[in-house]
């Protein structure tokens, strides 16, 4: 028996429960991935428990010798990846590699222009309802109406009318790749900084099929579980003149000790994002996003401009009478796992939507390719044709499980557990 049994059986059954979830539903959330061995035996290692604040070489305990080599080889690893002059690994989140950047640069009340939350921002680009909103003026931009592309047109008019101290480009739910230096040329033109955060195409841009924002950006933050495939965490990259800010708002600013363990990881993920087999595995990645857009497509739904160029969709129910809650709820009990999204000029509040967003991370990491999607796609049409017919739900389910079962994840580590 496990040790985790014997301790707490509530625990164990609540993580066997998690782990059957995964494998047997089809999680097409665009910010999940599955880790792997490798990055889950370092996640779950003794490193957590050290502590070690400070930074490689300049800490402030005593025994810090080899989480001293996790923490270099991640930062050589990450430098190597993304081609850039400094990286700091130690952010526990995305949101708080953000904040270091705006501590580092801003003062409250200073204005930044970011993309709209209604239009595919983060909330911690400004939202009221984050920290960043209540400590700084924010501006929007957005994308067109007709194609639904960022509207460079709008990003330079607020940026010479709100003279912004940083301009933000990055997003939680664009479907297109992003052009970083329209950005860079619209902020010199006033004097302003870049961070661009690319938390969600980060493993697209570390395999070089997405634009890489580090040749423009002063800053660029990202988070490390999402199409990067390592542990839940953040990173920021930056000019080496600003790495020492960098660091120390994150240390001593904003943490004490860093999560060791998940810089271990990091490592990992950052090691094997340098494999040929990663690269093959981003590209699946999109061929797969753009199959299922296709089909979802042919299907007769409206896509958020069109369809995609990197790992997310997002289907556009406006037109139709259910929305993206009602569509959650009935992929939901269809065993289809998918998060409802506001889509760009969306006509219903955020908490009902007219969006649902579908990714293609997870499931191409359990091994599904263009064929799947075919089949992916026929089920959400199903579901979404009759989304009160409990009955077809039950049978969907029931199909969903089969066919999750010929793609397992940690399948058979699950049977010896
Ligand atoms: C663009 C963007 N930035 C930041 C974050 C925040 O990451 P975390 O959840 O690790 O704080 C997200 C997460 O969804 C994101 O999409």
């Amino acid at each position: 028996m496990s040790a985790l049994k014997l301790t707490d059986p509530e625990i164990a059954e609540a993580i066997r429960l998690e782990k059957e979830r995964e494998e047997l539903k089809l999680g097409l959330i665009a910010s999940e991935n599955f880790v792997s061995e490798a990055v889950r035996e370092a996640a779950g290692s003794v490193m957590t428990n050290k502590y070690a604040e400070g930074y490689p070489g300049k800490r402030y305990y005593g025994g810090c010798e080899y989480v001293d080599i996790a923490e270099e080889l991640a930062i050589s690893r990450a430098k190597e990846l993304f081609r850039v002059d400094a990286v700091n690994v130690q952010p526990h989140s995305g949101c708080q590699a953000n904040m270091a950047v705006y501590f580092s640069v801003l003062n409250p009340g200073d204005t930044i222009l970011a993309m709209d939350l209604k239009h595919g921002g983060h909330i911690s680009h400004g939202s009221p309802v984050s920290f960043s909103g209540k400590l700084y003026r924010t501006v929007n931009y957005g994308v067109t109406r007709d194609t639904h592309r960022i509207d460079f047109n709008q990003v330079r008019d607020m940026t010479k009318k709100h003279r912004p101290k940083l301009i933000i480009a990055g997003a939680s739910s664009y479907p297109r790749a992003i052009d970083f230096r329209p950005f860079r040329e619209i902020a010199d033109e006033v004097g302003a900084m870049l961070m661009a955060d690319i938390a969600h195409p980060v493993g697209l841009v570390a395999a070089g099929l997405h634009p890489s924002p580090v040749p423009w950006a002063e800053f660029v933050t990202a988070t490390t579980h999402k199409t990067m495939r390592g542990p839940r965490g953040g990173i920021i990259m930056c000019k080496e003149e600003f790495a020492p800010s960098i660091n120390n708002h994150i240390f001593p600013g904003m943490q004490g000790g860093p999560l060791m363990h998940i810089i271990a990881a990091k490592a990992v993920a950052f090691k094997e994002a340098l494999t040929p087999e990663f690269t093959q595995y981003q590209k699946q990645v999109i061929d797969n996003a753009q199959a299922l857009a296709q089909e979802i497509a042919n299907h007769g739904f409206d896509l958020v401009s069109g369809g995609t160029d990197n790992h997310l969709i997002l289907i556009d129910l406006t037109n139709r009478k259910i929305t993206g809650k009602d569509a959650l709820d009935a992929l939901g009990m269809a065993g289809i796992v998918l998060n409802k999204n506001i889509v760009p000029f969306d006509p219903r509040p955020p908490a009902i939507t007219s969006g649902i967003r579908i990714g293609t991370p997870a499931v191409t990491t359990r091994g599904m390719k263009e064929e799947q999607m075919k089949i992916i796609a026929g089920f959400i049409n199903q579901v979404l044709h009759d989304i009160n017919n409990i009955g077809k739900m039950n049978r969907i389910k029931n199909e969903v499980r089969e066919f999750c079962q010929e793609f397992p994840v940690y399948l058979e580590r699950l049977v010896r557990e």
